[in-house]
């Protein structure tokens, strides 16, 4: 997971997601319930670029986001700071809502959009989870930014299709994480006399089980609801393997497989190692409780590593990654996009924002600091620090899935409804019931 890179590699990336795409099937977001039409056409409309006015139409543009503290919001301030260069005109106000994933934005952005006051933009994972926003008529396309900046010439044309429903794109891309990496402690692993990463599941349990036995009482840190949604889908992809895994949201592998129950017994065994956890918890005191020493593992998607940066913790002294044992080769992915809400108090100052978030330069300074690696194929890489590198050489050469917990797989309702099964068996325990939990939610959003 670790070598440098060059500009070829981000280049390259546009082959390989296309590529892996066609490997499992194509579109593997997309669901029957989202009624936005077909996600995957990379036919887009023709739309007149869109030219923005010298220094922006002027007016404030209301921007929303959960990245409202600590690391995230250094990667927004730095958006922020591109925008203002290139846009001195317009006023960025910041409607930053806390909570990791959305947790709580998440609700106050429907409640916003539903009584009519939508914000200048905000912040929505492409694939699934636009198509909630398209299919409720929330968001208008933008074609017209992203044909000023330059489409599929710049962006992976496989991404364009995750934002594009019947033509026409609703979204600009501001960058692409990765969900399944361990990050984790090499002293702590050290003094358990742990010297690799484990190839699969079990090997990782016994690990833990290693860890435990050299005094650490939770070998694995977890946080709230949404963090143990994503370590279970990483578990899922390690137990399914990436086909298997795409099968689940197209009904070609059933949630009662044998696969899915053997997922959810290591996903137990794998909670009875971590620390309790509140659903509110939120996921910088994982990072924290791994580069302190009081856990040995967290998996956590890659905005970790500007957290790790953020309280100065040294690669390779005080962290260090991997993928999630049975996942190497795999990337499982999300992207983070901004929208045009229908309605939007000032839809130039709204576009000159997308501009500056599908500009290079708003790009390179927002994904330096945010642990992401660019959406766009022409942001050279060596301008990036290694673990970016290293991601960007991977997003190139792996499989690409897309994930649960960050609205690339599953659209948000079916995504509620699995968050309920993961929390019900953070309590409950019961193996069963999940997975019978898991197939009704399938059934029900059309699988
Ligand atoms: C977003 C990331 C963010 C993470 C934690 C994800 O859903 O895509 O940008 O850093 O949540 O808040």
């Amino acid at each position: 997971m670790r070598t440098s890179t060059t500009r070829s590699a981000a280049l390259l990336a546009v082959a390989a997601l296309g590529l892996s795409a066609c490997a499992t099937g194509g579109d593997s977001g997309g669901s029957g319930d989202a009624g936005a039409g077909d996600a995957s056409s990379s036919e887009t409309n023709s739309a007149e670029a869109y030219e923005p006015k010298e220094g922006g139409a002027g007016g404030e543009v209301g921007v929303f986001t959960w990245w409202a503290d600590g690391s995230e919001k250094k990667g927004l301030d730095a958006l922020t700071a591109e925008f203002e260069k290139q846009y001195p005109n317009d006023s960025f106000v910041n409607l930053a809502v806390a909570g990791g994933a959305g947790s709580n934005a998440k609700a106050k952005l429907a409640s916003d959009l539903e009584n009519d006051n939508p914000p200048g933009s905000f912040q929505g994972h492409a694939g699934a989870e636009l198509t909630d926003y398209i299919a409720a008529d929330q968001i208008e396309p933008v074609n017209d930014v992203m044909a000023a900046l330059g489409g599929s010439d710049v962006f992976p044309q496989d991404l364009l299709d995750r934002l594009t429903v019947e033509g026409d794109i609703y979204s600009i891309p501001s960058n692409i994480h990765r969900a399944n990496v361990v990050w984790a402690n090499p002293k702590v692993l050290k003094e358990a006399g742990i010297n690799e990463p484990p190839a699969d599941m079990e090997a990782w349990l016994a690990d833990m089980e290693k860890v435990k036995e050299s005094g650490v009482k939770t070998p694995l840190h977890i946080g709230g609801t949404w963090t143990q949604v994503q370590l279970f889908e990483t578990v899922l992809l390690s137990d399914l393997g990436p086909e298997s895994y795409n099968g689940l949201f197209d009904g070609s592998t059933k949630w009662d497989s044998e696969g899915v129950k053997t997922a959810v017994s290591h996903y137990k065994e794998l909670l009875g190692y971590a620390n309790t956890a509140s659903d509110g918890d939120d996921w910088p005191p994982s990072i924290d409780a791994v580069y302190k020493g009081d856990a040995a593992y967290n998996v956590m998607g890659d905005w970790a590593v500007a957290q790790f940066t953020e309280n100065d913790a040294t690669e390779g002294e005080d962290y260090t990654y991997f993928p999630v044992p049975g996942t190497d080769g795999v990337f499982d992915f999300l992207a983070d996009s901004f929208t045009l809400p229908k309605g939007a108090d000032n839809p130039d100052g709204s576009k000159d924002w997308l501009m500056t978030v599908g500009s290079a330069e708003g790009q390179l300074a927002f994904n330096k600091a945010k642990g992401s690696i660019p959406a766009r194929t022409d942001v050279a890489a060596d301008e990036f620090p290694e673990y970016q590198q290293s991601a960007m050489e991977d997003f190139q050469s792996d499989t690409i899935v897309s994930s649960i917990a960050h609205g690339a797989a599953v659209p948000l309702a079916w995504l509620t409804d699995v968050s309920s099964a993961v929390a019900k068996f953070y309590s409950a325990q019961d193996e069963e019931a999940m997975v019978s939990d898991l197939t009704s939610a399938a059934e029900k959003h059309g699988q």
